[in-house]
């Protein structure tokens, strides 16, 4: 049985799809050519098509049309491919996240509409990710222009979603350098005991890792629990591609350590520095992402060991769902409270991507869902 269909919360899910599309609904109109991001005082405010994040809110408009039918979700589809496309060719904040930006407008688009337009568009996404490849170090640099030398390389653990756009064109060359970049991460941002850093220093000109360093972490020997949540979810849809035995291994792995950092209501404090005998903020967005992770990986494991993942992800939808909705918040159009960007920038608010996770899970838990990634 799948793991959807054990899943003992459906009518709880599906209100929440009910109440993320009355969000989405309202906000439409307003999310055209900019996109939402972190929310100031629980409400969203359009930004430029610039951030990592401009994709999230076009992914919640496929998922809201997968579920309800309705064709409203899609009005803009024609002025999200054109932004995005335009954003490519104007090179506009190039970065490693073309994968989360390609893959949840245009890859999304191309799946869930057979638009071939969003096909050719995240092929030349692709393309464009493939050259921040390093060949000697076999890493995809994360920040900054290629070509800039030591120190300001860097692999971060958050490149593990952006890996699926590369897998997914189904190219040779491009698949490989995203599974050697899997297996270069897994040797150095994820330590021996799974934990994960969330960099590593890298010197361009021979390939070497240098050392690893935090960037939105506490500290550099802490896990970041974004971070985390990423190689959970990550190294589960690199195993997915790849079938590397490794990469499953890293997943279970990191996501016992998350389980074994969550505090007494499942919803991780932003670092795992961090515990209810001395808390700090939170994160949803690490807990939604950490959510998807475990779905994801209830494909790929033994049945008993699914069955508990479930139940752990169901425990973290529950507190996510009771303690921080917006459903309290008038005005706000974000769907999760107490997100984090930084610590010191964008804490205690809705994130779009913590959103975003949270409404994938929601339609995890409810069907048969076949994913963008
Ligand atoms: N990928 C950026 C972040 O997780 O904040």
């Amino acid at each position: 049985m799948e793991v959807w269909e054990k899943s003992v919360y459906k009518k709880d899910y599906e209100r929440e799809l009910q109440y993320a599309e009355d969000i989405i609904m309202k906000s439409l109109n307003r999310y055209v050519w900019e996109y939402p991001h972190v929310s100031t005082g629980n409400r969203y405010v359009p930004e430029k098509n610039e951030l990592w994040t401009s994709s999230f809110f076009i992914g919640m408009c496929f998922l809201a049309y997968e579920h309800s039918g309705d064709s409203i979700f899609l009005t803009y589809e024609k002025e999200y491919l054109q932004s995005f496309e335009d954003r490519l060719i104007k090179k506009r904040h190039i970065s490693h996240d073309l994968g989360f930006l390609y893959t949840l407008s245009c890859v999304a688009d191309y799946k869930v509409t057979g638009n071939p337009e969003g096909k050719r568009i995240a092929l030349m996404a692709a393309e464009m990710l493939a050259e921040r490849y390093n060949e000697k170090g076999r890493y995809i640099q994360a920040w900054g222009e290629m070509g800039i030398p030591y120190p300001n390389v860097k692999i971060i653990i958050d490149t593990m979603l952006n890996l699926p756009l590369l897998y997914w064109t189904g190219e040779a060359d491009k698949a490989a350098m995203a599974e050697n970049h899997a297996e270069t991460a897994a040797r150095t941002l994820v330590r021996p005991d799974y934990t994960t850093y969330h960099t590593y220093l890298m010197d361009p000109a021979t390939g070497k890792a240098v050392c690893g360093k935090t960037h939105q972490g506490h500290r550099d020997e802490s896990v970041w629990a974004r971070g985390q949540a990423w190689a959970v979810y990550g190294y589960a849809l690199s195993y997915r591609y790849t079938g590397n035995p490794g990469f499953l291994k890293v997943a279970e792995n990191a996501a016992e350590v998350f389980i074994g950092n969550m505090p007494e209501n499942r919803v991780p404090y932003w670092d795992f520095d961090f515990t209810d005998e001395n808390p700090d903020i939170r994160d949803t967005s690490a807990a939604s992402i950490f959510v998807c992770g475990l779905l994801e990986l209830c494909a790929h494991v033994p049945e008993e060991q699914a069955d508990r993942y479930l139940c752990y992800a169901e425990a973290t939808m529950k507190s996510l769902r009771e303690q921080y909705s917006t459903r309290q918040i008038p005005g706000s159009d974000g769907l999760l409270t107490e997100g984090m960007y930084h610590r010191n920038d964008g804490a205690e608010e809705c994130t779009i991507w913590g959103d975003y996770f949270y409404m994938e899970a929601l339609m995890r838990l409810t069907r048969d869902w076949k994913m963008y990634w």
